[in-house]
């Protein structure tokens, strides 16, 4: 083990100590200010039967055939380590987003680059750095970075829970090690305005690394123009995270990517697997499913069908919503939402609640419409 990993120990040692002293000593401190966004969700080991899952936001209308097919095919080679394959595949994802494969990382899940990046970033700035986001949002990087000891500074979402890019921008300061923006965001389902975004992309990625995290965006009317990917194009430090969990419905297979400049790809996969986590049939499944436009196009309009059910019955049984752009729908609960959680449980149900803004709320995945009519059912009990 070299001296400098040593010595790398030791620092992210003594600065989580540090950070956790900080931690004990401000506690009243942080007692006072907003209150980040919590969430809530049954667990789900505990239950024998379930007759909608609908807490993960994952996509009951697939995989596709296609790729349930190159699944099947790869079976008899997955002795092998899937090089060839993931070259492949990085190619492709390369050639669709015009740049070079040096820019691609692969992962099994977008969920581990969200975490090598977090423990890259930590290495780099050490403690005493934080990371900047929105609140509510999706926490995975923000949560690994918390435990290695980083700090974490968030910014309420607006009054239309959309990001408010000019208090974000106020937040940066020489502490920030990297912004984080899940867009559109979990869990209000909100896409934000792409020129908005590009703009806070291009002042702040002058200073400071911008990580967009577009893991819904192929649920958007229009996920070109939603993408920040130009930004890494015109050479800005920005990341992006894709998956292929959502439209693709691999959450179970695990694949997911990151768009980065090449030297940043460097630093990050130092701290990742730099895809040898991905299995040979699912790399496999995903090239077959990649360019998959018709599978793409029915896995939306399935999705949309079932949150057109959901908007009739909530405003049927007078509850607003959020406007999704995702296959998950964000609304406010006339209930507590932990007992809102697990009634909807005890009816063979899964949901997540959050509190934020003073107001209790439910985030509802969509599922088949079977699936729907069950969480209708329930929710018809409670409303
Ligand atoms: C915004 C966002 N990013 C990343 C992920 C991680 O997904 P995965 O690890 O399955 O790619 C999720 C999962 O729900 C998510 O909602």
């Amino acid at each position: 083990m070299s001296s400098q990993s040593v010595s790398r120990r030791n620092w992210l040692k003594s600065s989580t100590m540090i950070a956790a002293g900080l931690t004990m000593g401000t506690t009243k401190w942080a007692e006072l200010q907003a209150r980040p966004a919590e969430t809530f969700v049954h667990p789900l080991a505990d239950l024998p039967v379930i007759k909608a899952r609908l807490s993960s936001n994952e996509n009951p209308f697939g995989p596709s055939e296609k790729a349930k097919k190159a699944i099947t095919e790869a079976l008899p080679d997955s002795y092998l380590y899937p090089r060839e394959h993931l070259m492949k595949f990085r190619k492709m994802i390369a050639q669709e987003e015009g740049v070079s494969e040096d820019h691609i990382m692969l992962g099994a899940g977008s969920g581990e680059l969200l975490v090598a990046t977090a423990i890259c970033y930590a290495f780099k700035n050490g403690a005493g750095s934080h990371v900047l986001s929105a609140d509510p949002s999706y926490m995975q990087l923000v949560r690994a970075s918390t435990n290695i000891g980083i700090g974490w500074e968030k910014v309420p979402l607006n009054k239309a829970y959309d990001y408010d890019f000019s208090a974000l921008s106020g937040k940066v300061t020489d502490k920030t090690s990297l912004v984080y923006i899940c867009n559109p965001n979990n869990p209000t389902g909100i896409v934000t305005d792409p020129q908005q975004l590009a703009a806070f992309c291009e002042s702040v990625s002058k200073t400071k690394p911008i990580f967009v995290d577009e893991a819904y965006i192929d649920y958007t009317a229009n996920p070109k123009k939603v993408s920040m990917v130009e930004c890494i194009r015109k050479g800005q430090n920005v990341m992006i995270a894709r998956t292929f969990s959502k439209v693709h419905s691999f959450a179970g297979l695990r694949i997911g990517y990151l768009i980065a400049q090449p030297d940043v790809i460097k630093e990050i996969a130092k701290f990742g697997t730099s895809g040898s986590s991905i299995s040979s049939t699912s790399v496999r499944g995903a090239i077959a499913s990649y360019g998959d436009q018709e599978f793409i196009k029915y896995s939306v309009a399935k999705n949309n069908e079932s949150k057109e059910f959901l908007y009739k019955l909530l405003k049927e049984n007078g509850y607003t919503y959020l406007p999704s752009q995702t296959n998950f729908v964000l609304f406010p609960l006339k209930m507590d939402g932990k007992r809102f959680v697990d009634e909807m449980m005890k009816r063979g149900v899964s949901i997540r609640s959050w509190v934020f803004d003073d107001k209790q709320w439910c985030r509802v995945s969509m599922g088949t419409m079977d699936q729907m009519k069950a969480f209708a059912e329930a929710f018809k009990q409670l409303a």
